[in-house]
């Protein structure tokens, strides 16, 4: 008998979200399976919030940012209460499986869901990068780029004002952005989480570089240090030069994802399907040597992710 699979997106959005429902649709509709589209995460699946897709539903959205299946953060869902009302919805719709598209958080409920009896695959989805099991997480590279198209817009007025900006990225408890677009922008400095900062080193920095010539400075601060604004105002009170924050926010989660983003999307909603057709759950699809593999969520969640010590090393012996 042919399977019925459910695909949802929790958490925060990100772009290429699309790109992987349209993805996992397109692929388990060629294998003969139904697909139904769960509304807006653990939410829809508790309320019975549900589309069935087919391949018209996809069209035109491998291009577009968000998520056509709405996405949000459902408390419920974290009671045993909450899961068992789920599993009943799953039961009643005749899910064979979901593909869960979201970060940590979401994993830990298909973790749940697969443990009743209900197979999930996780595929990460957020900007943050922040998931220990897969080198690259859908969105990432979009709101990398979108956060260096900003940066370098700001520098316009940063240099022409000889300022320095103080420029907030977000990542929530992680670096990987900032460091990156750090980088890619020529700032002075990425001040980060996993490696702590000295505003004094920073300042004679951004001193060292005015008396040989370079008038402006960037700094890209990661959200999880928490105060750009106070970084700013220490900067302005013990240099003098003119300093102002901005916090980039959630521009940073829209827009049409870039080609790395779909590319992986669909390669990580392609590997989905293929797991719930053999009737595999309770895995994590990651990229782990630039290769679609796949992990066991509680293995998943146990790793640790390391930082990017040698672009943070680069990015400082290059920074003058
Ligand atoms: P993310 O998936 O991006 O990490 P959240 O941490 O907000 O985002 O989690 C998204 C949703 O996943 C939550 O709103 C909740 O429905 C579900 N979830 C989070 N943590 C758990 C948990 N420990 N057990 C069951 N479900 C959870
Ligand atoms: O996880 C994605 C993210 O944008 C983080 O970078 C940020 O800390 C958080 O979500 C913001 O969440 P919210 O959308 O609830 O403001």
């Amino acid at each position: 008998m042919s399977k019925t699979i459910g695909i949802l997106t929790s958490g925060g959005d990100a772009p290429g979200m699309n790109a992987a429902v349209r993805a996992v649709t397109r692929a388990a509709l060629t294998k003969g399976m139904k697909v139904l589209g769960i509304l807006r995460g653990y939410n829809g699946l508790i309320n019975g919030d549900i589309i069935e897709m087919n391949a018209r539903t996809v069209s035109g959205i491998i291009q577009r940012g968000g998520t056509i299946l709405y996405t949000a953060r459902c408390l419920e869902f974290k009671t045993h209460e909450g899961v068992m009302k789920a599993v009943n919805k799953c039961k009643e719709l005749g899910l064979d499986g979901i593909v869960v598209i979201g970060g940590d958080g979401s994993f830990r409920g298909a973790a749940d869901l697969s443990a009743q009896g209900v197979p999930c695959i996780g595929l990460p989805g957020t900007i943050d990068n922040d998931i220990a099991c897969t080198e690259y997480t859908i969105g990432y590279d979009t709101a990398m780029n979108t956060a260096m198209e900003m940066v370098d817009k700001l520098k316009d007025t940063t240099q022409s004002h000889d300022r320095c900006s103080v420029v907030e990225v977000m990542g929530r408890n992680a670096g990987y952005i900032a460091v990156n677009v750090a980088v890619a922008v020529g700032a002075e400095a990425a001040i980060v989480v996993e490696k702590g900062f000295d505003i004094d080193a920073i300042i004679k920095n951004i001193l060292d570089n005015r008396s040989s010539g370079k008038s402006h400075s960037v700094l890209i601060v990661a959200e999880g240090i928490g105060n750009a604004g106070q970084i700013a105002k220490d900067i302005e009170a013990k240099t003098g030069i003119e300093s102002r924050a901005t916090i980039l926010g959630h521009v940073q989660r829209g827009g049409s994802p870039t080609v790395r983003d779909r590319v992986v999307a669909t390669q990580m909603g392609y590997h989905a399907v293929e797991l719930l057709e053999k009737g595999i759950g309770n895995r994590v699809v990651g990229l782990k040597d630039n290769k679609v593999y796949d992990v066991d969520i509680q293995e998943a969640l146990s790793m640790q992710k390391p930082f990017e010590d040698e672009l943070y090393k680069i990015l400082n012996d290059t920074a003058y």
